[in-house]
C-alpha cells in the first residue's frame, strides 16, 4: 500500500464527502473494507478489493479495516501488521500515518470498535467473514445489501445520492482509468494481426493496464464470440473473417473504473455485412450520446437506441415493419437484448450491490418486458453522472432459435435475409459519458469508433 504525495487533496476530498453525508443523515455509520481471503494459507490471499462504500469515504484500499463516521468526524480502525510481517511484506505504513493521509481524526485498533456499533448503520460487505464480524459489532443481523431496512436503508439512500454524481477527486481518477483503458484497446488492436488466440489480444490489453499499476475493473471480454454477452473464455483462434469484440476496462489503485467496448475485424477490414451492421450499432451509439444532457431520461436513450437499431435492420431487410411499432413489440430485443448501459464510478455497474436503489428513481420498478427488464439505470440524467452508452447487435442462438420467438416474430424477421449475416455474431460499441451542465463529455473519445477510423488504425499499427 503506497500513500501518494497528493494525500492532502485526498484528505480534503474525503472531508467534503463526509460533510455531505452528515448533511443527509444524523446517525453514526461504520463501514468495513472487507477481509482478504486466503487461498490455501494466510499469506497466499486472493487479490484484495476493498468495498466501494468504504473506498468512497476512506480513499485507500486498506484490507481488514473499518471507519466510523459521525457528524463529519472520521475514525479509522485497523491493526498494525505483526512485527514478523516486515520480513515477508516489508515495512508497511503504520495506522497513524494512514490516518494522517486520509484526514482521520483518530486512529484505533480493531478491538476498539467492539463497543461502538450498537447505534450505527452499515452496509454489508459481500464477503461472508466480514458480514459475520459486522453482525457481531453492530449486535444485530445484517441483511443483504440489496434488501436493507431501517437506518441501513437510509444510509444506502444517502450514499447513493452522493455517489450518483462525481466530485472533482473522483473525476480525476475516472479520467485516469478512461485514458489507460483507451491505451489498452489501442494495444489490443495493434496486437491483433500477430495474435493467434483471443488470449494474446487480452494479454496485450491487460498488459497496458498492469503496466500503469492498475487492475481490470471487471473480467475482460475478448472474444470472437461476441454473442456471448459476458464471455470469459479466451481460447478461440482468430480467423481472418472474424469480428473480435473486446470489452475491457481499467480500475485505478483507488478503485475508480472505466468500461470500454470496441469490435474490430481481425483481418483489418470489415466484410460488407459486418460493416452494414456495425454502422447501425454506431448510429445508435452516436444518437444516444448526442442526446445526453441533464434532465434527459436514461430510459428514453435506451428506446432511442432500440428505434435506431430497428430502423437500420428494416433498411437492411432483416426486420419488416415500422421501427416504432417494432420497438413496441420488442422485436429489436431479438438482436439487442440488454440495456443501453449503466452507472460507472467506483464499480462497473456502479452501486448495483444495492439492487436498483441507485439505478432506479424512487418509485420506479424494472419492466417485465424482455430487454427493458435488463435496463440498469432508469432516472433523469444529472450533471456529474457518468454513464456508459453501449448498444449492440448479437445473434444469440438461445434467442433466435427459441420456438416462441420464432412464432411471435415469424413475419417480422426475414430469416432468410438474416442468414446472409452469419459473419456478424456480436458487435458492441461502448463509451463512458459524463453528463455536464449543458450536454456531455465522452471520457473515452480518443478511441476511434467510425468503421473507417478503426480499419485505418488496424492497418497502420
Ligand atoms: N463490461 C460489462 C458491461 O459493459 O456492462
Ligand atoms: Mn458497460
Ligand atoms: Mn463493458
Amino acid at each position: 500500500m503506497v500513500i501518494h504525495n497528493s494525500s492532502s487533496s485526498l484528505a480534503e476530498t474525503l472531508l467534503h464527502r463526509r460533510q455531505r453525508l452528515a448533511s443527509l443523515i444524523n446517525f453514526p455509520v461504520i463501514l468495513w473494507s472487507g477481509y482478504s481471503n486466503p487461498r490455501n494459507f494466510p499469506a497466499n490471499a486472493f487479490p484484495f478489493r476493498a468495498s466501494s462504500h468504504f473506498l468512497y469515504f476512506a480513499g485507500l484500499p486498506l484490507p481488514n479495516a473499518a471507519i466510523r463516521l459521525e457528524s463529519g468526524k472520521l475514525e479509522l480502525f485497523m491493526d498494525n501488521p505483526e512485527p514478523s510481517s516486515a520480513l515477508w511484506h516489508g515495512e508497511m505504513p503504520k495506522r497513524e500515518e494512514i490516518a494522517a493521509a486520509i484526514g482521520a481524526d483518530v486512529a484505533r485498533t480493531m478491538s476498539e470498535l467492539k463497543h461502538r456499533g450498537r447505534d450505527a448503520a452499515s452496509i454489508p460487505v459481500q464477503n461472508y467473514r466480514t458480514t459475520l464480524i459486522q453482525s457481531q459489532i453492530l449486535q444485530r443481523e445484517i441483511s443483504s445489501p440489496s434488501h436493507l431496512e431501517g437506518l441501513d436503508q437510509e444510509l444506502a439512500k444517502a450514499i447513493a445520492t452522493l455517489r450518483l454524481t462525481h466530485d472533482t477527486g473522483a473525476l480525476i481518477e475516472l479520467r485516469k482509468a478512461a485514458a489507460v483503458s483507451v491505451e489498452a484497446h489501442k494495444a489490443g488492436m495493434s496486437a491483433t494481426p500477430k495474435a493467434k488466440l483471443e488470449a494474446a489480444v487480452r494479454a496485450a490489453m491487460e498488459g497496458v493496464i498492469i503496466a500503469h499499476n492498475m487492475t481490470t475493473s471487471y473480467n475482460s471480454i475478448v472474444t470472437v464470440h461476441g454473442e456471448v454477452l459476458h464471455n470469459e473464455a479466451y481460447h478461440h483462434p482468430l480467423q481472418p473473417g472474424d469480428l473480435l469484440l473486446a470489452d475491457v476496462g481499467a480500475e485505478t489503485p483507488m478503485g475508480w473504473a472505466a468500461d470500454i467496448t470496441r469490435t474490430w475485424p481481425v483481418s483489418g477490414k470489415f466484410s460488407p455485412t459486418q460493416r452494414d451492421v456495425y454502422d447501425i450499432v454506431l448510429a445508435a451509439h452516436d444518437a444516444c450520446i448526442a442526446t445526453i444532457s441533464p434532465g434527459v431520461e436514461y430510459q428514453d436513450l435506451h428506446l432511442l437506441a432500440a428505434t435506431v437499431i430497428a430502423e437500420g435492420l428494416v433498411n437492411l431487410g432483416i426486420l419488416q415493419g415500422n421501427p416504432e411499432d417494432l420497438v413496441d413489440m420488442d422485436a429489436h430485443t431479438l438482436f439487442f437484448p440488454h440495456g443501453i448501459g449503466h452507472l460507472l464510478g467506483l464499480d462497473v455497474h456502479d452501486m448495483e450491490d444495492l439492487g436498483d436503489l441507485a439505478g432506479y428513481e424512487a418509485g420506479r420498478k424494472r419492466s417485465d418486458r424482455f430487454g427493458l427488464g435488463y435496463l440498469r439505470l432508469n432516472r433523469p440524467l444529472k450533471s456529474g453522472m457518468l454513464v456508459t452508452i453501449e448498444p449492440g447487435f448479437y445473434q444469440v442462438p438461445a434467442i433466435l432459435n427459441d420456438a416462441n420467438n420464432r412464432e411471435k416474430y415469424q413475419n417480422i424477421v426475414n430469416w432468410e435475409r438474416l442468414s446472409q449475416f452469419a459473419d456478424v455474431r456480436g458487435i458492441r460499441i461502448e463509451d463512458d459519458v459524463l453528463v455536464t451542465d449543458d450536454s456531455s463529455e465522452v471520457l473515452t473519445l480518443e478511441l476511434p469508433t467510425q468503421a473507417n477510423a478503426v480499419e485505418d488504425f488496424l492497418n497502420s499499427h
